[in-house]
């Protein structure tokens, strides 16, 4: 493990590095799978700016004075260990790709806010400049998912005859309780991992709310009638979309866990925003109401999860035994 703030910025960006050329693979795909053009669009548009980040980040690396052979070494080999597994998972519907794609994003945001914490430390003002510009666009473009998210349900819907919809009700419900059953899992290791008291009780509370919302969306889908089979069904598609493996490959410092368990919090985010809508289509008011008291919920564990980010940078330097500011 680097040991000097230096080495741990150059990590960091090693790491990002690996992201943003796993986020270039995600956005030349994209397109494919959106199923609208203007979801298509806004793929294209960030699939340019992703290229800048990658180039961004290499070139910094450069100027850092990384060593050629070492740099060809790292860019070479895949790190960020759960982050690009999560980025390999492979989404089939709009509807999946856009939540996806949005906690993605914030990944990719919770990343740059860990490297400038890091870099502010080493006093590397040029890091710091370039990490700020690329987290910039990088909100923009979950905004913009955000903002598409009608569009996405448009496009999953489009295909499905009315008689159905209750049927696409109950799948996202099923869904959305293996999602919790994987936040349950998460949350549960974070407690050991946290690194620090705040953060621990930031995953600990939001461990009791998802063991609530696992129970509230169960008892929702029994009440309208789902299929016994439904949960275990999901269950494996969501093994399908090869998050299994990205939950298994646990973050090993505070601050990758925070970055981690931000963007998951996203992913439920934007799945109960899903379900809101579906559900709002088929005049299922209870679950539209219920899905949106859930994401409320998600939101502030979100925004919780992000206040920790110094603490967790904090705990992860002092776990590493890297001196502050010293080369
Ligand atoms: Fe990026
Ligand atoms: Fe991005
Ligand atoms: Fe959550």
């Amino acid at each position: 493990m680097p040991k000097t703030i230096h080495e741990q910025v150059t990590s960091y960006l090693t790491d990002i590095h690996s992201i943003e050329v796993q986020a270039l693979a995600q956005m030349r795909r994209a397109p494919e799978i959106a199923g609208d053009d203007r979801l298509a669009a806004i793929f294209r548009e960030h699939e340019k700016e992703t290229e800048g980040h990658e180039q961004r980040i290499r070139e910094r690396l450069e100027e850092l004075d990384t060593k050629p052979s070492l740099l060809k070494d790292m860019l070479g080999k895949v790190t960020g260990g759960a982050f690009v597994l999560f980025a390999r998972s492979q989404p089939d519907t709009p509807g999946k790709l856009v939540a996806h794609a949005f906690s993605y994003e914030h990944m990719e945001l919770a990343a740059y806010e860990l490297l400038i914490r890091v870099a502010e430390r080493a006093g590397d003002a040029p890091t710091v400049e370039v990490a700020r510009r690329i987290r910039a666009e990088e909100q923009r473009m979950g905004e913009r998912l955000a903002e598409h998210f009608d569009v996405a349900v448009d496009a999953s819907l489009r295909e499905v005859s009315p008689q159905d919809l209750g049927e696409q009700v109950n799948k996202y419900l099923a869904d959305a309780h293996a999602i919790e059953k994987q936040s349950i899992e998460l949350l549960s290791k974070a407690q050991k991992i946290a690194g620090d008291p705040q953060l621990q009780e930031v995953y600990r509370d939001h461990l009791e709310e998802s063991r609530n919302h696992q129970r509230l969306i169960e008892e929702r889908l029994r009440e309208r009638g789902g299929k016994p089979t439904a949960l275990k069904d999901a269950a494996m598609r969501l093994g399908a979309l090869n998050w299994g493996m990205f939950f298994q490959s646990q973050p090993d410092t505070p601050a990758k866990l925070a970055g981690f368990a931000y963007a998951f919090e996203h992913l439920e985010i934007a799945s109960y925003d899903l379900l809101g809508r579906v559900a709002k289509r088929d005049g299922d008011r209870e679950t539209s109401t219920l899905a949106g008291h859930i994401g409320e919920e998600e939101r502030t564990a979100a925004a919780r999860i992000a206040g920790g980010f110094d603490a967790a940078v904090e705990a992860s330097l002092r776990d590493l035994g890297v001196t502050a500011g010293a080369r």
